[in-house]
């Protein structure tokens, strides 16, 4: 399972997406953060720019956040856009397996995103119908915050579970990634960082794509 930076453009230059995007050539994908207000105390962007983002990057692979209330509502409308993975929050769903069954059904990837308080043992039973486990590794809202170490033992069980399953499911964790910090998710079981202001923080910012790719290579050695 290959190792994936997904950027974060939450703390990148909004008003200049397009431009922000074209800095991370190397990026495995595009990381948006959509939130609402409610569900976390912050309002980002949501469909209508998701859309723009779509028709200007038509080959990036655009991984959508929804830091939302009513994910089952909103998250079909943004695998209607066609982006290639759609994660949404355990904690604001009703009914988290009927939309994921309803994202794949579009051809989209479904991920469950975890807030740190909750726990992983509840969706174990039920693990296969996602792609992706999203574990967040600060509380989510704002880019910038420090690593939870706390997460570790989580991600572990994560890694266990997904493992049992058979499921070729990614595990992506989101917050506080950067050097200093990615050696020990790897160790974790993590596939997929996320990593916001490790990336637009820097001068180069696809520099630090490159090393935290080659970072996350050299530690997991030869994993399959
Ligand atoms: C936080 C968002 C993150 C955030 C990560 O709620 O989901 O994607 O942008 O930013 P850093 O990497 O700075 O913690
Ligand atoms: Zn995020």
């Amino acid at each position: 399972m290959a190792n994936r930076i997904h950027p974060s453009i939450l703390n990148a230059n909004l008003a200049a997406l397009d431009d922000e995007i074209r800095r991370i050539p190397s990026a495995h994908a595009i990381h948006i953060d959509v939130m609402d207000g409610h569900f976390v105390p912050n309002l980002s962007i949501g469909l209508p720019v998701v859309e723009c983002l779509r028709r200007n990057h038509p080959d990036r692979f655009l991984d959508v956040h929804l830091m939302i209330e009513d994910p089952d509502r909103w998250a079909p409308q943004y695998a209607e856009l066609g982006v290639q993975s759609v994660g949404f929050h355990l904690e604001a769903s009703q009914a988290p397996i009927r939309t994921a069954r309803q994202l794949r059904s579009m051809n989209c990837r479904a991920s469950l995103a975890l807030r740190p308080q909750t726990s992983i043992e509840s969706v174990a039973d039920f693990i296969a119908e996602f792609d992706q486990i999203l574990i967040m590794t600060v509380d989510p809202g704002f880019g910038g915050q420090k690593f939870l170490d706390s997460m570790l033992g989580k991600i572990r069980r994560t890694r266990e579970i997904v493992d049992a399953s058979g499921a070729d499911i990614w595990i992506q964790i989101d917050g506080g990634v950067s050097e200093a910090t990615i050696d020990r998710c790897v160790d974790a079981g993590v596939n997929v960082f996320v990593a916001g202001s490790a990336v637009f923080g820097a001068p180069d910012p696809d520099a630090v794509v490159r090393a935290l790719t080659e970072q996350a290579d050299r530690r997991s050695g030869g994993r399959p």
